[in-house]
């Protein structure tokens, strides 16, 4: 369904639609860990909503740990380097963790905080992203759960901004 809207953008996902896919996401992730606790560690800012909306339909012994990052910048974004901003406030040494993300684009960030958990020596990690641009992808990199695959174009909305601002639609949209 795709509504014009001018200030907005175009509805791209509407709100039943992301409801409908975190339900399936966390019926994938109710089996797939049943008898296993999850830790989920969620990306600031852009996932929260997914997060929330994903954890109430979660069956499975479910904790949240929050993680921020930023890119270095235009100058050094190709390196994939991130700077955390905001680091987990326990360890994850033997936990069976899942990354709740709201967008893989590139790929380099989710690469980076990847790489970064696993020397923390999880027992298992995965990941959950609610979008994915597969045509701008720069880094081979496999998402356990994805909701959307999107075309290569600038969204907003469910927890996605544009410069701080359109977190609050409850759909996803796309800006011209
Ligand atoms: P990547 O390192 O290129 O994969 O960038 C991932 C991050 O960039 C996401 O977690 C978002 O914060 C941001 N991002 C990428 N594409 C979009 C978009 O279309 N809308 C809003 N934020 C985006």
């Amino acid at each position: 369904m795709v509504h014009p809207d001018e200030h907005q953008g175009e509805v791209l996902i509407t709100s039943e639609e992301l409801q409908a896919k975190v339900r399936e996401l966390a019926a994938q992730i109710n089996a797939d860990y049943a008898g296993r606790d999850v830790l989920l560690v969620c990306v600031l800012k852009g996932a929260v909503l997914f997060l929330a909306d994903l954890l109430r339909c979660l069956e499975v012994p479910a904790e949240v740990e929050f993680m921020a990052v930023s890119s270095y910048g235009a100058a050094t974004e190709t390196s994939g380097v991130v700077r955390v901003l905001k680091d987990l406030d326990r360890s994850i040494d033997g936990r069976h963790v899942l990354v709740v993300e709201d967008i893989v684009d590139s790929g380099l960030t989710l690469d980076y905080l990847l790489r970064m958990l696993e020397e923390r020596r999880p027992a298992s990690l995965e990941v959950c992203a609610l979008l994915t641009k597969p045509e701008r992808r720069q880094v081979q990199l496999e998402a356990r759960y994805v909701g959307f695959e999107i075309p290569d174009r600038f969204v907003v909305g469910y927890g996605l901004d544009h410069d701080e601002r359109l977190r609050g639609l409850p759909h996803i949209a796309a800006l011209s």
